[in-house]
């Protein structure tokens, strides 16, 4: 038995937002949009939404305050404004982070006795619509009901519930040529990623998520060493970020496994970035798994014909070039705090505490 879920309605292509308007118009009287500081505007997608809001005649409400990993208080501090603006209807532009930001103040402006840390009860609450306008291709953030956050404490944790998922997803692949190549790479990482960690939770369960994921998979594979050659190629950006939003469908089915677990830290307090960490990863991980599930590893990383093969394609990015500065009280920290993620419980394998001490280790080098 398996089941699906996506009440996002995703519309791709070069144009797709000014083709759409009416979508817009639709969902709302005031649009909030929620941005970082920089993709939105060097994108070009914030100057298209003000254009058509300005034709519909749809009014706004500008938060560009999101910062990378963005903090309870970053959250709290937009939901203020967002309660403000009175605005009935959200749009997130950017990367992952605007777009998480996005949705946990969504639920907050519906919920506005809530604080942020009250998101994390389990409960699934009310949120106004979202749409999301990806400008990087990795989180799949604009399909999935997950939202992640950094506490006071500085640990970065993900809520989800069904009335975050975007209510529209509007891909525009000219608004990913402006992303550098370090932001390429790190983003396609964290999709390759959840492909891969969504395919070891599914384990060949669910045939539509197989499908997604050994799809994207092998997409990435084959579309981010040639992005590298030429990275103002529309048709690989588009397929990099169709590829990206079909990871992010499989994981909002799957979740992701202990290399995210083990990756947040990373981001968190060594500023590495959330798919670098991913890749930095995954090889120990699925190693660990191979142990106790060598034909599931096996089916999940395909087309890698076996792990070395995985590690040989990361190694081409220079995944491993820093060895990270870490203390010996950050790796005993950590490996707590990873030992006990939820997300173990979805990996097959065993991952206590003393592999996350040999993996941060093996990572600043000893
Ligand atoms: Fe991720």
């Amino acid at each position: 038995m398996w089941r699906y879920f996506l009440p996002t309605r995703v519309f791709s292509g070069s144009g797709v937002l000014k083709e759409n308007a009416g979508l817009l118009r639709e969902t709302g009287t005031k649009a909030f949009i929620v941005t970082g500081r920089n993709s939105a505007r060097i994108s070009g997608a914030l100057d298209d939404l003000y254009e058509i809001l300005k034709v519909i005649e749809i009014p706004h409400f500008l938060f560009d305050e999101v910062e990378e990993n963005p903090s309870f208080d970053n959250v709290e501090a937009g939901k203020r404004a967002l309660l403000e603006s009175e605005c009935d209807f959200v749009i997130a532009i950017g990367g992952g982070s605007p777009l998480d930001a996005a949705k946990a103040m969504a639920v907050l402006a519906k919920n506005p006795e809530l604080s942020c840390k009250e998101l994390y009860g389990g409960s699934n609450l009310m949120a106004l619509p979202v749409i999301a306008v990806p400008t990087t291709s990795g989180t799949g953030s604009e399909v999935t009901p997950y939202s992640i956050l950094t506490d006071s404490n500085g640990i970065k944790k993900g809520f989800g519930m069904p009335s975050i998922f975007p209510v529209l997803a509007l891909l525009d692949p000219v608004y990913t040529l402006s992303m550098p190549w370090s932001i390429t790479l790190a983003t396609a990482l964290d999709a390759l990623s959840h492909s891969l960690e969504g395919e070891i939770v599914n384990s060949a369960q669910n045939p539509l998520v197989k499908m997604l994921s050994k799809s994207a998979t092998e997409i990435i594979a084959r579309t981010l060493p040639l992005v590298r050659e030429k990275q103002d190629d529309l048709i690989l950006r588009e397929r990099l970020q169709y590829s990206s939003m079909i990871a992010g469908m499989v994981i909002a089915h799957t979740g992701t496994t202990a290399v995210h677990a083990a990756g947040y830290p990373l981001s968190s307090f060594k500023g590495v970035k959330h798919g670098m960490a991913n890749a930095m990863i995954i090889p120990s991980v699925f190693e660990r798994i191979a142990l106790s599930s060598p034909d599931t590893v096996l089916n999940a990383i395909k087309p890698f014909d076996n792990l070395e093969e995985l590690r040989k394609f990361l190694d081409r990015f220079d995944i491993w070039r820093d060895k990270l500065d870490i203390s010996d009280d950050e790796v005993l920290e950590w490996s707590t705090q990873s030992e006990r993620a939820a997300h173990n419980k979805k990996t097959p394998g065993v991952f206590d505490r003393d592999f996350y001490i040999n993996l941060y280790r093996e990572l600043r080098g000893n």
